[in-house]
């Protein structure tokens, strides 16, 4: 799909389709006003014949509209005009990809840019429009014998704004969008991929595309490499699978070697069965989506290529299988991590932590401005934040301020959990320097409190994605959850610096 910035006018447009807003109680919207004006009263008759009232998720298309130059205007409700917010914003521009899916039109010029939205910008809305336009264009055919039909007829979209002093800005906004928007078809992609497709090897290779592509350092541990580097955390996960486990590292530099870069370290599980700690049958298909963590950070990556952005920043991801077998780790067994703490395994299905630690451990050796983990870690962090929200616990309160502002500015929100020392204690073993769980209560915290003990150098955050990385039910899939948090917060990082 195409996208472009302009100054336009709603009325001069000759495309297939021009978007305009109202809000409730049938209020116009500016572009709205101009195109009643073109066509003499038109909008206003329609709405006052009860045909839409712009209550949010209302369109209205309508053809050969009077005075006009394009086929179709498209009316979207707004909701209420003082509570317009970011997500009725959102809300709206969902409708209206909703209408393009489901016609003809093969371009579109929208409107709703100069709309005020609260505590949101211009470049804000463009992004966002691009990000909606281009995510409900999604679609995952790779699997199928017959491709379903495309979803859009639409091939371009063009952003009318009125003031040509904010157009240099809302290009770049669109460029951030676009590149977001491909991190996260990559991320959904790998996460929807099949087990026995996406395997470690599999992510591997895909790392090294991009790698070739956008010129990138790509570095791929065998299992003899972690051996010598004594990674044995990690390999003890991998040691029941017959495919072979991958360390995966991307290095990208978009400003001086000297400068640190930020460390994302992802959850590469390409299935967890549970392990001996066998999981139950019934939906254990969506242990695939074990490695989300993985596709988030190296669509991240693939985001900030994208944007050339100005940073430093290294992508790693620890990528194996977790399988039960005759040589797969048993229950109470002691393992001995890289940074040389011991670690006993009492839950064979507590293994995202077990191949963390060890990555961690190796992200030390790029002397990390600061390092986030992204892993579907934990059940109960759907229990405690839902599909909503992803969890957030961070040894740094800067660094999480900054995430959880990410996380506002892109729509795709986290939220804090404590790292108290108290927690800590429920990780005591009888028989080595800690255990890998620490119980049923506060099970996001403890596992947060178990990788901390491998962050000790750097400030660290780690991010637990186990219920906003993707959606059960009728509408199965990956979300591409958090490339938007992610890129939004080394985004920020620039604009720090300069
Ligand atoms: N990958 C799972 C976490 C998970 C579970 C994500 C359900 C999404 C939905 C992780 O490896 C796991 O099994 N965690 C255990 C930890 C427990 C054994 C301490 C869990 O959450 O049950
Ligand atoms: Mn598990
Ligand atoms: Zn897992």
């Amino acid at each position: 799909m195409e996208f472009e910035v302009k100054v336009a006018s709603p009325e001069k447009q000759r495309g297939a389709c021009v978007v305009v807003g109202i809000f409730e109680s049938r209020k116009l919207t500016e572009a709205a006003k101009v195109i009643d004006e073109t066509s003499n009263g038109y909008i206003k008759a329609i709405l006052s014949q009860g045909d839409m009232d712009g209550k949010a998720n209302a369109t209205l298309l309508l053809h050969n509209v009077p005075g006009m130059l394009c086929k179709r205007v498209l009316l979207v409700g707004l909701g209420k005009d003082k509570e317009f917010g970011d997500k009725a914003f959102i809300t709206a521009m969902h409708a209206v990809a909703n209408v393009f899916q489901k016609s003809g039109i093969t371009d579109a010029s929208i409107f709703l840019t100069d709309i005020p939205v609260l505590e949101r910008d211009v470049e804000w809305k463009i992004n966002q429009i691009a990000l909606i336009a281009m995510g409900s264009d999604y679609q995952f055919n790779q699997l199928k014998s017959k491709p379903e039909e495309k979803k859009y007829s639409l091939r371009k979209i063009s952003l009318g704004i009125s003031d040509r002093a904010a157009l240099a800005a809302g290009k770049q906004a669109l460029l951030q969008g676009v590149a977001i928007a491909k991190g996260m078809s990559l991320a959904k992609d790998l996460g929807n991929l099949a087990p026995n497709i996406c395997t470690p090897t599999y992510l591997a290779k895909q790392a090294k595309d991009i790698a070739k592509t956008y010129k990138l350092k790509a570095t791929v541990l065998e299992q003899k490499d972690m051996e010598k580097l004594g990674m044995g955390s990690l390999l003890s996960v991998a040691q029941g699978s017959d495919q072979p486990a991958k360390l995966i590292a991307l290095e990208y530099y978009g400003q001086t070697k000297k400068e640190k870069p930020v460390v994302l370290v992802g959850k590469g599980v390409t299935f967890d069965t549970g392990g001996i700690s066998l999981k139950p049958s019934p939906d254990m298909d969506e242990m695939k989506y074990d490695m989300c963590g993985a596709a988030s950070v190296l669509g991240t990556m693939l985001a900030v290529a994208e944007m050339k952005l100005p940073i430093n920043l290294v992508v790693i991801v620890p990528a194996t299988e977790n399988m039960p077998s005759g040589s797969a780790t048993k229950p109470g067994d002691v393992v001995t991590s890289m940074s040389g703490q011991t670690i006993e395994v009492l839950n064979t299905d507590a293994e995202g932590r077990l191949i963390l630690c060890d990555a961690l451990t190796y992200a030390d050796r790029f002397k990390p401005e600061v390092v986030i983990d992204v892993a579907t870690l934990t059940g109960a962090c759907v229990m405690a934040l839902g599909h909503v929200a992803t969890g957030l616990i961070s040894n740094d309160d800067k660094l999480s301020q900054d995430l959880l502002n990410a996380g506002e500015q892109a729509a795709d929100r986290a939220w804090q959990l404590p790292l108290w020392d108290d927690y800590q204690e429920l990780l005591k073993s009888n028989f080595a320097d800690m255990a890998n769980i620490g119980g049923r209560a506060a099970g996001t915290i403890t596992a947060a409190c178990f990788l901390s003990r491998f962050a000790k150098t750097y400030r660290w955050a780690h991010l637990d994605i186990a219920g906003t990385a993707w959606k059960s039910g009728k509408e199965k899939g990956s979300t591409g959850r958090p490339v938007p948090l992610l890129t939004q917060y080394l985004i920020a990082q620039t604009k720090a610096v300069n």
